[in-house]
Order: structure tokens, then sequence, then C-alpha cells
């Protein structure tokens, strides 16, 4: 990753996703009200994301006061006026803050987090979001009818050496944590690179 002296760093997989994910999230968002970004990173997401849909305020958040730099800086870069200034939002977090949103967005974090993270996200964002309000979720994940690809299995791999809590879920386990919180499973999306969209909608 690397950064400029503003502070806006960069991931070369954002750049690289953020076309797809718009083509798959982009249908699915409401035409105007709050979307919560989990995990927003280096911020490259949601200024992508909030130019291409300026009738929406977005409001991105990471526990990262890193991320939460970087995502200030691009915010100041870019002038938005449709971007909240990101807040201090850990998923595992047993309450969220008192927020009401009407779609929610999470790119790249359930396989870089403990397990906890995915059960916070679904707690909080089924708390969170208005009936019928979606949620977003990309990633690499493992399913029960396809196998995994080589580069996922070594990214696996990767991640767990890194991190024994870290590793690729198994998009069934994640489906039933949703369902538990009361977001009813939509569908799949095959992304580039063996990433899946994931897509929920709270009843
Ligand atoms: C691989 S990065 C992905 C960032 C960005 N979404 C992207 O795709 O470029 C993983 C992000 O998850 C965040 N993260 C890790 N644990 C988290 C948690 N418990 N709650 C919210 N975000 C978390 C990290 O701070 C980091 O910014």
């Amino acid at each position: 990753m690397s950064a400029l002296p503003d502070g806006r760093r960069f991931a070369p997989a954002a750049a690289r996703n953020r076309g797809p994910i718009l083509d798959v999230l982009g249908p699915l968002l409401p035409e105007s009200g709050l979307v919560l970004e989990v995990a927003s990173g280096t911020g490259e997401h949601v200024v992508h994301f909030a130019r291409a849909r300026p009738g929406l305020v977005w409001q991105p958040s990471d526990p990262s006061p890193e991320a939460r730099e970087s995502v200030a800086a691009w915010l100041a870069a870019e002038g938005l006026e449709n971007v909240r200034a990101p807040l201090d939002l850990d998923a595992a977090a047993e309450t969220w803050p008192a927020l009401r949103f009407d779609a929610a967005v999470c790119i790249n974090m359930l396989h870089i987090s403990p397990w906890a993270a995915t059960e916070g996200l679904m707690r909080g964002t089924g708390a969170c979001l208005a009936p019928g309000g979606l949620l977003y979720i990309y990633g690499p994940f493992r399913r029960a009818d396809a196998p995994t690809a080589p580069s996922n299995e070594a990214f696996d791999a990767d991640l767990k050496a890194r991190d024994s809590r870290w590793g690729l879920r198994m998009l069934e386990d994640v489906r039933a944590e949703a369902e538990a919180n009361g977001l009813g499973f939509e569908g799949v999306a095959d992304m580039p690179a063996n990433n899946l969209s994931l897509i929920f909608r709270k009843r």
C-alpha cells in the first residue's frame, strides 16, 4: 500500500475491484438515504461510490486510526458533499452507535478479521438497517457447492499464518449468521479474481 504526503492511501486491489463492485451494487442501492460502509480501509471505495451516486449520503467507518486518516484525506482532496467524516466502528462491538441506515456495504473484511467481526456485522446491521435495507458483502469465500480456487486456498493459508483467527469464511456460515439476525439471503454473484458478492436484505 502506498500513501501520499497528505495521508491518502492507495490499495491496488481497490482500484481494480471498485468498478466491478459498483456494477453489482449500484442497481441494488436505493435512490436516496444513508449508506454505511464497514471497514472502509483507504477510503477509495466510498469516494468512488459517492461520486457515482450523489443522491445517497455515505458514512465510511473503520476501527483503524490509519484507515480513518486516509479516508479523511480522500474526502478533503475530493471535496465530496455527500460523504460524512469516518466513524470509529469495530464491527465486533457489542453495541453499535445509534444509527439508522438504508444500506450497508462491507468489502474485504470477513476473511481478515476474527469470526466475531462477522457475527458483529450481522448483529449490528440486523439492528440498524431499515426494513428492506441492503447488506452487500464482497470478498473471497469458500462454498459447499463449489471447489475453492487454488489461489484462494493459498490466500487462506497465508491469512491463517498471519493470524490463526483469520481465513476464508464458508458462504453457508455467513448466510446462517445473517439469517439469525433477520437478514434474508437474496443471492450471490461471481466476481473477478474468484471473489463473490453476497446480497442480503433486512426482513
Ligand atoms: C483488507 S482491508 C479492506 C479495506 C477496504 N474495504 C478495501 O477493500 O480496500 C480490511 C479492513 O478491515 C478493517 N477491519 C478489521 N477488523 C475490523 C472490525 N472488527 N470491524 C471493522 N473493520 C475491521 C481493517 O481496519 C481494514 O481497514
